[in-house]
């Protein structure tokens, strides 16, 4: 679904992505993205929803090259969108964080505000159906009407998911969603993250927490200084040789 081909990105002197190709396939519900610190897993996924550009190489997304197309217009293909520029407001509250995400709705065109006041009402219960839904299914129901500044910091994570969630993406890119969160977070979000995939959610998936990885992800992709070393099962990366080189020539560590 998601192809990349010979990409490449340089800051200053800093060569951070080198020829980087890569295919996720429809039937991988999670693939994972691992490699030392630095080695340009979060400069990859900037350049997929288009934060970054790169310098050289193309992405595809079912198909669609998106290389000329704006963060917010590569969310209306099915990639995921992180909001990296609306950050969660928190004054709003917890559901209206999640209706107020721009989806390709009706309610956005003045000229059908005017002919269809029916029809969005319409839309608007069936946004609002759907928000409630994903506050269930991330346990936050009970705070829907709560401020979000009130929600802890691992309950804040969860809504971004949410927000992301609410366009309905097919695939999703994650970078190390589980960062800074406790363990029992963490378990409902690995629960979260199966039932989506088992309804046909595609994840691409950055984490640092290897036993996580060997639970989460069908498959593996490793980075090292920005180029793509290893392709294939969780177990099968931690007994490769250039993997273990990777990390060990680093400052980061596989947790075990
Ligand atoms: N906006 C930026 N400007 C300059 N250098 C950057 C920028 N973003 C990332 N880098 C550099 O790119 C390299 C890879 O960073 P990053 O993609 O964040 O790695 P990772 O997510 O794998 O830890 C680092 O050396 C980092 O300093
Ligand atoms: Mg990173």
């Amino acid at each position: 679904m998601l192809e990349l081909n010979g990409l490449s990105k340089r800051f200053g002197g800093n060569q951070v992505l080198q020829d980087v190709s890569l295919k996720l396939d429809p039937d991988t519900p999670i693939t994972g993205l691992i490699g030392p610190n630095g080695s340009g897993k979060s400069t990859l996924f900037n350049v997929v929803m288009g934060f970054y550009v790169q310098d050289q190489g193309t992405v595809h997304f079912e198909k669609q090259q998106l290389d000329n197309l704006p963060p917010e217009k590569r969310c209306h293909t099915g990639l995921s969108c992180t909001f990296q520029d609306s950050r969660m407001l928190s004054f709003m509250t917890v559901l209206e964080n999640l209706t107020a995400i721009p989806t390709p709705q009706l309610g956005e065109s003045l000229i059908s505000t005017f002919f269809a006041r029916g029809r969005i009402r319409l839309e608007e219960s069936k946004l609002k159906d759907r928000a409630y839904e994903i506050l269930e299914l991330l346990h936050l129901t009970a705070l829907a009407d709560k401020p979000a500044g009130s929600l802890s910091y691992g309950q804040r994570k969860l809504l971004e998911i949410g927000r992301v969630m609410m366009t309905n993406p097919r695939l999703v890119l994650l970078d190390e969603p589980t960062a800074g969160i406790n363990p029992t977070l963490i378990q409902s979000l690995v629960t979260i993250l199966e039932t989506l995939a088992q309804r046909g959610m595609r994840f691409f998936l950055v984490e640092h927490n290897m036993p996580l990885v060997s639970q989460l992800c069908d498959r593996v992709l490793v980075l090292d200084a920005g180029k793509l070393i290893f392709n294939g099962t969780a177990e099968a990366a931690r007994n490769d040789k250039q993997v273990i080189e990777a990390y060990l020539g680093s400052d980061s560590y596989v947790n075990t």
